[in-house]
């Protein structure tokens, strides 16, 4: 332990001189000699070192000779020191090696023909460089694979030992999942106790295995490495937009792979920063979805009762003579589209463009407005910046961290490892704030279970313990005195007690949050679903820009106010204009200037300054019958919201829907036309992830059945409409967008944002900011009903696509159970499997229940994913009157056994 560089970024090591093969060389006091070695370009042999954990030093192959020892030395365990003379190279290290290899080599199996990792084997690399042949004494295992994982086997016969699976999963993944076991003679890894695994099946383990002693159940047996493609892509389930390698075999997708592996072992810790390279388990194993027979090959139309396949020209023929029809009889207002945020930016850009050009309405929006859109106002309001403004870099080297409403672990798998970076490498204190007891708050130095609902309540007690500590920045606060006394009387009303009460934080966790938070020299809020995706979203995130403002933390270097994208281009949804209140750049649409520079860069007059609807707004045109035909592009309004918005009555009354789906979802089965779209594996273009990266997203295969990329549909209609678009690729589009949008895609580098809180602090925030202590903050809060029930997302699933993935369903199928707290239930004295009468003020229904220690005491949870039962359907929705971002994922119930 303790051999790796920089524990504290404030603290550089002390620099030393060494001699490596008669080259001096300057390195950092006490790191490994391993990373010594490979900072100066020579890669010596190493089969149990990664650089993102600590060395083992079980393989005995890193072997070099150090001056004034006799015996070859493993350097991936030695430290560096000053004055060292070091020999990499010779017979007599080559010789050491190879009897290493040997030793390896005589109790493993020789199957490398039916082995995964054949060809991808750092033993049968090392067994070739070294040049064995012969292996005396070699006996057999004989150890029975197990197969009890849902989606990872272990062949013990094949391990060697090394540990980097166990280390991965408990040195950076802090899961600590498995263990080494004496069986049968054999040191063996095992899950934990030697029982079935159950971990969170990310499979950094399955990536760093130097061997193919760990398998993955989903393509084992499937190919040779030779007759893959291997594609870098971006992955397609969440805002992190983790790189992965998707290796297809003709029109199969077989597998997915990470950047994480033995094969990039060499590296500086500080680096992992970026990221480690690994996935989280929709990465992973999510990707049987994209291939999956479920796919919708052909367009469909409606034909009496059925959807009929029918040929692509039939289908946009049609599509388009009755989108022109409905708007040369009723107006371009009787259109309207809706896009998910799975699209990539250039589909998001020619989305709006469409709508807006083509049919000439404002009514467009995408699945940001679920919550993102919440955060991006906030932060446009008062900062001037529509987006996060840290990278996964500030993050794990922040000092400090509040992550207020998310349950991280689940939603952002991969932005989690970076704060579990920042907690085991760099120290930092975590206060975790949630009302479930989230895997992040049992890894967290501060976690703080809070009663359902009172984030805001809680955000109030921290700004007011801020000021009452005098924990304030004396420099910021002076330069707005009238701001700052406006805030300071804004909370006067507020009572740390009272907060304390009504939360369940205690008054010392408010004082020592806010003391942590304003005292540390970086410092990070990260707030997501429990904020944004809840009533007063807006505002509660202006309250945490409170915060940050008067402790001084606003545009300091690794501090500021930040959320994380459930889906994976929310952000991208937002900068290509996808929303009626914003053009390309979030430019406002109402501003003349964007407009007639927007106008004349497409050649046409806009829709009115103050016209367009957004999705609650689309909506309810679609109930009233002012809006006849809407285009839904990726998204699945039906099986999203709940029945008390009335989607089903909406989209009944529609005279043309128009769904472009991978899938027959259940939005597309009401529709009159069906258009086959590709998933992002099938097509070209770039996600922006949560740090405002824009990633690439490439082509791995060709498109499944007659599916065609969005972009590609979208250029058609538009075409078929009269535009004159002449996009033959992915790229064309991007060009437009670099013109309009000069360095939005930055070479995959987020630009820096800078907030500016002059014009907001000057301006009206005195009468602003006295309102926004007194909103209640939320209405649950208020509830009669003894219960919170709440719904949300889980690691194994992202949306209802992931539900199309065979391999997350096998991990994570739909039990249909409502999840308790174990006491809840023994109170209410049901059973595992007992049913129970759940009742809110939109319905009842009867649903089994399952214990689960995460969920806090008065409150319980179903997954967003799954509608059996159809316990959304219990919700009530909550319209944000600032920004339009429907809430309906919490509300008070009564449970009783049934
Ligand atoms: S799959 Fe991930 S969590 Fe599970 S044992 Fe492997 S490294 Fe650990
Ligand atoms: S299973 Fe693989 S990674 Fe784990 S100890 Fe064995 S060889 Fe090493
Ligand atoms: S963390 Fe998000 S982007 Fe990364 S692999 Fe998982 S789902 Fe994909
Ligand atoms: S890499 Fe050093 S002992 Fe294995």
């Amino acid at each position: 332990m303790g051999l790796k560089p920089a524990t504290n970024p404030d603290v550089e090591a002390v620099a030393i001189e060494l001699s490596i093969d008669g080259k001096s060389v300057t390195a950092k006091d006490g790191v490994s000699l391993y990373d010594v070695i490979s900072s100066t370009g020579k890669i010596i042999p190493a089969m149990c070192y990664h650089y993102t954990f600590d060395p083992f030093g079980s393989c005995g192959m890193c072997l070099v000779m150090q001056e004034g020892k006799k015996a070859p030395v493993r350097s991936c365990t030695a430290k560096a020191t000053a004055g060292m003379i070091i020999r990499t190279e010779g017979d007599d290290l080559f010789q050491a090696r190879k009897k290493a290899v040997e030793k390896h080599l005589s109790v493993h199996p020789l199957d490398c023909p039916v082995c995964d990792a054949d060809g991808h084997c750092e033993l049968q690399d090392m067994a070739f460089q070294h040049g064995v042949t012969n292996l005396a004494n070699a006996k057999q295992k004989f150890i029975p694979e197990d197969t009890r994982s849902p989606a990872l086997d272990f062949n013990m016969n094949r391990c060697i030992a090394c540990a980097e699976c166990i280390n991965v999963c408990k040195d950076v993944l802090m899961i600590d999942a498995l263990q080494f076991m004496k069986k049968g003679g054999f040191n063996q890894v095992v899950p934990k106790g030697d029982l079935a695994l159950s971990c969170e099946f990310c499979g950094d383990c399955l990536a760093v295995c130097p061997v193919g002693a760990i398998t993955n159940k989903f393509s084992k047996y499937l190919y040779k490495p030779w007759q893959m493609k291997k594609t870098t892509t971006t992955c397609n389930y969440c805002g992190d937009g983790c790189q992965m390698h998707l290796e297809t075999k003709d029109a199969e997708v077989v597998r997915v792979t990470s950047l994480l592996s033995w094969k990039n072992k060499w590296g500086d810790r500080a680096d992992t920063g970026k990221g480690h390279g690994g996935l989280c388990v929709r990465g992973r194993f999510g990707f049987e979805y994209i291939d999956s027979a479920a796919r919708v090959k052909q367009p469909l139309l409606r034909k009496g009762n059925q959807l009929v396949e029918v040929p692509w020209l039939e289908a946009m023929h049609q599509v388009v003579e009755q989108f022109s029809e409905i708007r040369r009889k009723h107006g371009s207002d009787a259109i309207a589209g809706l896009i998910t945020a799975r699209c990539t930016n250039e589909e998001l850009y020619l989305f709006q463009k469409l709508m807006r050009t083509g049919f000439r309405t404002n009514q467009v929006d995408s699945s940001a407005r679920y919550g993102h859109l919440n955060f991006v106002h906030a932060s446009r309001h008062a900062l001037g910046i529509g987006r996060s403004p840290n990278d996964w870099e500030d993050l794990t080297k922040a000092k400090a961290i509040i992550v207020i409403g998310s349950n991280i672990t689940e939603t952002n798998p991969l932005t989690a490892v970076r704060i579990k970076e920042a907690i085991r490498v760099y120290h930092a204190q975590v206060v975790v704030i949630d009302s479930t007891a989230t895997n992040m708050a049992k890894l967290a130095s501060h976690p703080v279970l809070i009663k359902h609902g009172t984030e805001g309540l809680v955000i109030d007690g921290l700004v007011k313990a801020t000021l009452e500590l005098g924990l304030i920045d004396e420099d910021t606060t002076g330069k707005y005195p009238k701001a700052f006394e406006a805030l300071k009387a804004a909370v006067a009303h507020v009572s740390l007690e009272q907060v304390a009460a009504r939360t369940g934080m205690s008054v010392e966790a408010l004082k020592t949050t806010a003391a942590i938070f304003a005292e540390s020299p970086r410092s990070i809020i990260l707030c997501a679903e429990g904020i944004v995706r809840q009533p007063d979203g807006y505002q509660n995130v202006l309250k945490l820009i409170d915060l940050a403002w008067v402790t001084g933390k606003l545009g300091q270097p690794g501090c500021g106010v930040n959320t994380v994208t459930e889906e994976p281009n929310e952000q991208g949804a937002v900068d290509m204009g996808v929303a009626p209140e914003f053009l390309p750049g979030q430019a406002p649409f109402n501003d003349q200037v964007a407009r007639d520079r927007f106008a004349k860069a497409w050649d046409v007059t806009l829709p009115a300054a103050g016209s367009g609807a957004n999705l609650v707004e689309i909506l309810k045109g679609c109930k009233s019958g002012k809006i006849r035909a809407l285009y839904v592009v990726g998204e699945n309004p039906l099986a999203t919201l709940p029945a008390s918005m009335e989607v089903r009555a909406a989209l009944d009354r529609l005279e043309l829907l128009v769904v472009q789906d991978p899938f027959l979802t259940d939005t597309a089965r009401m529709a009159h036309a069906v258009l086959p779209a590709c998933t992002s594996a099938e097509k070209d273009g770039t996600f922006t992830n949560l740090e405002g990266r824009v990633l690439r997203v490439r082509e791995a295969m060709d498109p499944i059945g007659e599916s065609l990329p969005d972009w590609h549909i979208m250029t058609a209609m538009a075409n078929a409409l009269g535009c004159q678009w002449e996009y033959e690729s992915s790229n064309d589009i991007q060009a437009e967008i670099m013109k309009l949008l000069p360095g939005y895609y930055n070479l995959g580098q987020p630009r820096k944002v800078v907030p500016t809180v002059g014009r907001y602090l000057s301006n009206g925030y005195a009468v602003e900011v006295a309102g926004r202590y007194r909103a209640p903050a939320s209405s649950d809060v208020k509830s009669q009903r003894p219960y919170g029930l709440l719904m949300g997302q889980t690691l194994y699933h992202s949306g209802k696509m992931s539900t199309e993935a065979p391999g997350l369903i096998k991990i994570a199928p739909n039990t249909g159970r409502l999840w308790m707290n174990p006491q809840d239930m023994k109170q209410l004295a049901v059973s595992e499997g007992g049913k129970v009468r759940l009742t809110s003020d939109r319905g009842s229904l009867q649903v089994a229940v399952q214990s689960d220690q995460s969920v806090a005491p008065q409150t319980c949870f179903f997954p967003e994913h799954f509608n059996e039962p159809p316990v959304k359907d219990l919700m009530s929705v909550q319209v944000d009157p600032t920004t339009g971002v429907p809430s309906f994922k919490r509300i008070g119930v009564t449970i009783e056994k049934a």
